[in-house]
């Protein structure tokens, strides 16, 4: 025991990405496009570590059609082109959301159905533009309450619970082959949320509307992170309905005092590991997204002024112990050892 205890775990060759790559998995970070365009070291970090990337926000409804003849793609396409040129794969983040809507829809809808032809129209657009450039959407993205009843929203009140497989089924129209997932916060653990979340999605599959895959954002402190086996029983759960499972906005928060505390970091690196081992445990889990690349870019502090430093890298771009834990639990996969 007291060896294992003081073990240090031998040094891992290779990047995230070239470890994911083995894997066979999706290793995403979510980028900011403004840091895409200013910042040298940014794009080469990410170009280096990751395989897949997430518009931060670049891609939401108030970004991408301001007004409502206008939509501004110059930013979302600035980080298509970049993954491009890296050979990165994109997720799109989020077609349908309650927050970050331009405040002419609230102006616009005059009736139900302008509100469905507006809805229509955006998701169609957007995913039409973005075909063969994303290769997954996060199509409705948190649309239920913590209390686990439907999230009062524009939509919500505008069209009824319908708007969410309507949303599903323009989404596939408009890009049969990009994998369309519902994703949220808060479902990592069993729960009332969780549990609603579980329904919405086979109700949704038993009638055959087009969803493919269930994105756990994955935003936790690391004082009420679920531990190990609630996690896998949430993702055995959700492994039944036959989707595919990601973890689609990973960012584990510690106490503001504890940021720079190496036992805090440990704590982190081992809560990151655990998420990442639990996910390569299951044969349909196929994405690890981290909400951002550096600490201080992270919405965290911003948000919640007690809470910061959820990231695998620091203010300097220097490596975390969480990345070197993501590393070895890459690198200790049986997924890759199978190949
Ligand atoms: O770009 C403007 C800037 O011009 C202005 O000066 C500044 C003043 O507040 O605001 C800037 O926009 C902010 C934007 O982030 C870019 O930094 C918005 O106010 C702010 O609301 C926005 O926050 C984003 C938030 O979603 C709301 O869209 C965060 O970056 C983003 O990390 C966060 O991401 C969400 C996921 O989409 C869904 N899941 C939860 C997750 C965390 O909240």
């Amino acid at each position: 025991m007291l060896n294992r205890l003081f073990h240090k775990p031998a040094p891992v060759e290779g990047t995230l990405r070239s470890l994911a790559d083995s894997a066979n998995l999706q290793m995403g970070v979510a980028v900011d496009d403004r840091l895409l365009r200013g910042d040298p070291r940014y794009r080469e970090l990410i170009a280096r570590e990751f395989n897949m990337v997430t518009a931060e926000d670049a891609m939401k409804f108030e970004r991408l059609h301001p007004e409502p003849d206008v939509y501004t793609f110059e930013d979302g396409d600035l980080i298509t082109g970049f993954a491009q040129a890296h050979g990165v794969a994109v997720r799109g983040h989020a077609l349908v959301w309650h927050r970050m809507n331009p405040a002419w829809i609230e102006d616009a809808v005059t009736s139900p159905e302008h509100l469905l032809k507006l809805l229509r129209e955006h998701v169609v657009t957007v995913a039409t533009h973005y075909r063969g450039r994303a290769c997954a959407w996060d199509v409705v993205n948190e649309a239920v309450s913590d209390d686990g009843a439907l999230r009062e929203s524009v939509w919500l009140r505008g069209l009824g619970k319908e708007y969410i497989e309507k949303a599903f089924t323009w989404a596939h129209e408009a890009d049969p082959d990009a994998c369309l997932f519902y994703n949220d916060y808060g479902c990592e653990h069993p729960g009332p949320k969780q549990d609603a979340v579980f329904t919405l999605i086979s109700d949704l599959k038993s009638r055959d509307v087009p969803i493919h895959g269930m994105g756990f954002q994955g935003h936790m402190n690391v004082e009420s992170a679920p531990g190990r086996r609630k996690v896998t029983r949430t993702l055995e759960r959700f492994a039944t309905l036959g989707l595919r499972l990601q973890f689609t906005e990973a960012d584990i928060w510690l106490r503001s005092d504890d940021c720079l505390k190496p036992t805090a970091l440990k704590k982190q690196a081992r809560l990151y590991a655990m998420l990442m081992q639990q996910g390569l445990a299951q044969g349909c889990f196929d994405g690890f997204t981290v909400w951002g690349v550096a600490d201080h870019q992270s919405w965290v502090p911003a948000h919640f002024p007690s809470w910061g430093a959820p990231l695998l890298f620091d203010e300097d771009y220097a490596e975390k112990p969480a990345y070197d834990a993501l590393r070895q639990a890459l690198h200790k996969s049986s997924r890759r050892m199978a190949r």
